[in-house]
């Protein structure tokens, strides 16, 4: 019988207690810790440490990786539609992404119980780079890197955590020291810059295995990114394909507008390892470039240029 204490969440939780904390961005929520160098909610530090530990990946995964808020749910939903479209005819709708959520269609490594609904070498994380569980790193998998301009990924979040704070009758502390914290680089996974820049350097150091994307480059030229992301993940289209306007069957059954509209994404839940299911029309809210210059002043917008 192991001893309570022995326990890896017991373990966990004594090593927490030592680490800087810091105050989220709602009144009832529980602090950030840092943890090598990144800020996160305790719930999701507890998976990290357990991937850390536990996870073993296999050289053929591929990781989709980004910070919140970055354009993971499209990413996710591109790069199952191009994985599983032998399986699933792309002209009649039974894609599982008709039907489930992205994140039930690709879980995430940190918070999820890892059932796949169906066998795809695909997964999720919004682990920085450099904590990342060193079997990732040992076998060489390939990694898609999502970012996207810093603005609009801190508006996506202060709405987005609106959602979720209601869901304990709180409310975020005000914008404007949302953003200071943002800025400091306090946030979930943050800060922001130290992750995107753990990624690019790896891409650095290993150009073949790093796919960087960005949500903005993706919204103005999508059909040449999903070409690229099938190349990059080894299931590049044939002529024929081409000929037959897959990609561009890819590109319209994973844009906003449609995966916005679909039943699964309107009124079904994602059920990830917070205390309570994440409605997922939170992932989808208006999907456009620079929504931020509609809530940060001119000034506030100069902080990251
Ligand atoms: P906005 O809040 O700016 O609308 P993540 O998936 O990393 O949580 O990021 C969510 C952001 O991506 C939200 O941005 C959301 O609307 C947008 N998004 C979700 N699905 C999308 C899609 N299919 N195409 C483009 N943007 C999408």
């Amino acid at each position: 019988i192991k001893k309570t204490e022995d326990l890896p969440i017991n373990r966990y939780k004594e090593m927490m207690s030592t680490l800087p904390r810091e105050k989220n961005w709602a009144n009832s929520i529980e602090d950030f810790y840092q943890y090598q160098g990144f800020w996160y909610m305790d719930f999701i530090l507890e998976g990290v440490l357990s991937v850390q530990e536990n996870f073993k990946a296999k050289p053929t995964d591929i990781i989709l990786a980004s910070f919140m808020k970055t354009g993971t749910t499209w990413l996710k939903s591109m790069a199952f539609a191009i994985i599983t479209r032998l399986s699933f005819d792309l002209s009649t709708n039974t894609s599982p992404l008709y039907t489930k959520g992205p994140h039930e269609c690709i879980p995430f490594l940190e918070y999820d119980k890892m059932e796949k609904i169906i066998e795809i070498p695909l997964l999720g994380t919004h682990i920085p780079y450099t904590s990342l569980p060193k079997s990732i790193l040992d076998c060489g998998c390939k990694i898609v890197y999502i970012w996207r301009d810093p603005k609009d990924v801190f508006i996506s979040l202060w709405f987005f955590l609106g959602k979720i704070f209601m869901y304990s009758n709180d409310e975020p502390i005000p914008l404007e020291e949302a953003f200071e914290l943002f800025c400091k680089g306090i946030v979930t996974n943050g800060p922001y810059w130290d992750h995107v820049l753990s990624y690019w350097k790896a891409k650095l150091e290993f150009p073949e295995k790093v796919l960087f994307l960005k949500y903005e480059e993706m919204k103005d030229d999508t059909y040449f990114y999903v070409k690229t992301l099938a190349e990059f993940m080894d299931y590049p289209f044939t002529i024929e394909e081409e000929e037959n306007e897959v990609v561009q069957k890819i590109v319209n059954m994973c844009s906003f507008e449609n995966m916005s509209n679909l039943e699964v994404n309107k009124n079904g839940k994602y059920h990830s390892s917070a205390s309570v299911p994440i409605d997922n029309n939170a992932f989808f809210r208006k999907g456009k470039v620079g929504d931020w210059e509609n809530y940060l002043t001119p000034e506030m917008g100069t902080v990251w240029m």
